[in-house]
């Protein structure tokens, strides 16, 4: 089951960021067939664990550069960035008090979550950190 599939329209432009995106797709998309195919609560949570851990790896890679370079509009990105852990830590709770219900809700979530972010906010460093040499 593809919850959400990569595409050109997603590149940032810079290879490591690409990659990194593309790696939470694959985890958000594993996470879905753990869900979809009934496997218990310890393996769901265990896979969204995956999801949060590598979502951690990737917001700080993603500040790291943008400090490192001064990005003008790095405190919003950063906003977004604890907002949505903020979001993803209370989905994880959620399903660890055993809420049924969240299943659909929260693939939709992070399905959202992702691609919203990356098109609106991320995209946004590409050209400035392509500008600094960085692709
Ligand atoms: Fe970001
Ligand atoms: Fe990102």
């Amino acid at each position: 089951m593809t919850i959400l599939a990569w595409s050109p329209q997603l590149s940032v432009n810079i290879a490591q960021f690409d990659d990194q995106h593309q790696k939470l797709i694959k985890l958000i998309n594993d996470l879905g067939a753990a869900m979809s195919s009934g496997q218990g609560a310890q393996v769901i949570s265990k896979t969204l664990r995956g999801v949060i851990d590598y979502t951690a790896t990737h917001f700080a890679a993603e500040e790291k550069l943008m400090t490192a370079h001064g990005y003008p509009e790095f405190r919003q990105h950063k906003l977004e960035h604890d907002a949505l852990v903020k979001q993803v830590l209370e989905l994880r709770d959620k399903l660890e008090r055993g809420n049924i219900t969240v299943s659909i809700e929260t693939m939709n979530f992070l399905r959202k979550w992702l691609t919203d972010h990356i098109l609106k906010t991320d995209k946004k460093y590409g050209p400035f950190l392509n500008d600094k040499g960085i692709s």
